[in-house]
This record gives C-alpha cells, structure tokens and sequence, in this order.
C-alpha cells in the first residue's frame, strides 16, 4: 500500500501578517516535493489572507473547530466557516487542546463528527504523556483516544490522517526515536487491523509530531509507517522546507 507523505505545519498561536508573508515566500522560492501533500495549520484569524499568497500545492487548515455549524457559542469556529474562507483541513484533539482547555475524548469525537460532516479533512491527534509511557501504558491511551473516535468517522477514514504526538516529545526538543514512533504506528495498525479492518489499517496515513527538525526527518520519514508529519516550531522556519523533501529520496 503506498500512501501519499504529508506534512502539516501547526503554526499554533504564533504569526503574524509580517511573519507570515516571510513564511509564504520562502515556501514559494524553494523546490517542494511534489510527491508531499502539505499542509499549512495557521491561526484561523489569518485563513482567508494566506488562502490568497499560497502555492497551489500547499492547502491549509484550522487549529480547530466547535462541534456545530452556528449559534451562540462566542468565540468559536465551525466547520462551513473553515471551508468558507478556503481551508480543507482542520486538525482536533492536538494535546494542548486536551491538556489546557480540558477537551475530552467525546468532545474531540463531536468535533470530529461535524468537521467531516462539514466537508472537512481531519488531522486527529493521539499520544501518551511522560508518566503514562514511563508506565509502559503508551499503547493503551493512544488506542482508547483512537477507538473514541471510530464511531464519529464511520466510514469517511479517508478523510482523516492521525497523528501520533507523544506529549512528552512536543516542544521539548527530545523527539521520540524512530525506533519507538515505528513501535507506535505500528501498534496503532494492528489495532485498526482487529478494531476497524485491515484496508483501513493499510490505508490510514499516521503522521509522527514532536521536536521533527531538519535533523531527524529524513531518520523518522524512513520508518515504514511513518506517512508524514505534523510539524510544531520548525514550521515557522525556513527549516520547514527542508523537513517538506525529507522523504524525497525514500
Ligand atoms: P513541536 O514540533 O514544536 O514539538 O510541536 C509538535 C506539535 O505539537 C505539532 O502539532
């Protein structure tokens, strides 16, 4: 089964229209991939201004998204506002999402639901803390925030890439080593094999996130069931491109 490398830079709560148009332009004046899907994960207030500076081959998604199309929730964002101002993406249960703003397995899964009713991709994040993997529980929280959202995705798995994000791995600068990111992709399509069916264990793209640079892509971009990556810091960076190519020469 080949799956389409993808690469999705989150952004996160950084950028600004300066930084911004810095970014665009140098992902415009360097050879991309072709072969890569990428993806940009802005801050949602920017969507409709970078939808008119990117690259026809560089789509874009929102943080996130509330689990209806409209009403009286302040603050939020739907899933047709998100398509509305030209994202195709939008990526949910990121562990900051979990971890500060409290969000639990049936909300992601809600939020799941109305994305891919609305038309939307998913980027669906999953991944154990520090005290969980010192536990050797990694397997077991990363399939249950899965098997959460099984229901919610029914059968639109081609919509939908996970990610694998070991919190103890974001942000910090220690990435997981590729021996153990294969352990866990791996793990994660057997479960689907048993738990879902084996063309959606075979077909799901599983994207690695935690400390990728330019200096471990091409190591991590090797493992067999490394399909891409979804890139925090190193994607306000020129770097970025560079993690883009990594698996050019796989
Ligand atoms: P870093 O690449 O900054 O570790 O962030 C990873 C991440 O959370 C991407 O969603």
């Amino acid at each position: 089964m080949s799956r389409t490398f993808i690469v999705c830079g989150n952004w996160k709560m950084n950028g600004d229209t300066e930084q911004t148009l810095d970014i665009i332009k140098n992902l415009t004046q360097l050879p991309l991939d072709p072969n890569v899907e990428i993806v940009l994960a802005i801050p949602s207030i920017y969507i409709a201004y970078v939808k008119t500076m990117v690259p026809y081959n560089v789509a874009l998604a929102a943080q996130n998204c509330w689990r209806t199309a409209k009403g009286a929730f302040t603050g939020e964002i739907s899933g047709p506002m998100i398509k509305d101002v030209g994202a195709e993406w939008v990526i949910l249960g990121p562990s900051e999402r979990r971890i500060i703003f409290k969000e639990d397995d049936d909300l992601i899964a809600a939020k799941v639901e109305h994305a891919l009713e609305s038309g939307l991709k998913v980027i669906a994040c999953v991944g154990e803390n520090q005290e969980q993997k010192d536990a050797g529980l990694t397997e077991e929280v990363v399939t249950k925030q899965i098997k959460a959202l099984v229901p919610a995705i029914g059968n639109n798995w081609q919509k939908v890439v996970l990610a694998y994000e070991p919190v103890w791995a974001i942000g910090t600068g220690v990435s997981a080593s590729p021996q153990q990111v294969q352990e866990v992709h791996a793990a994660i399509r057997s479960w689907l094999s048993t738990n879902v069916n084996s063309d959606v264990a075979d077909s799901v793209r599983i994207q690695y996130g935690g400390s990728v640079t330019e200096a471990n892509a091409t190591e991590l971009a090797a493992c067999a069931d490394v399909d891409g990556f979804l890139v925090g810091s190193a994607s306000l960076k020129p770097e970025f491109v560079d993690i883009i190519n990594s698996s050019y020469f796989i």
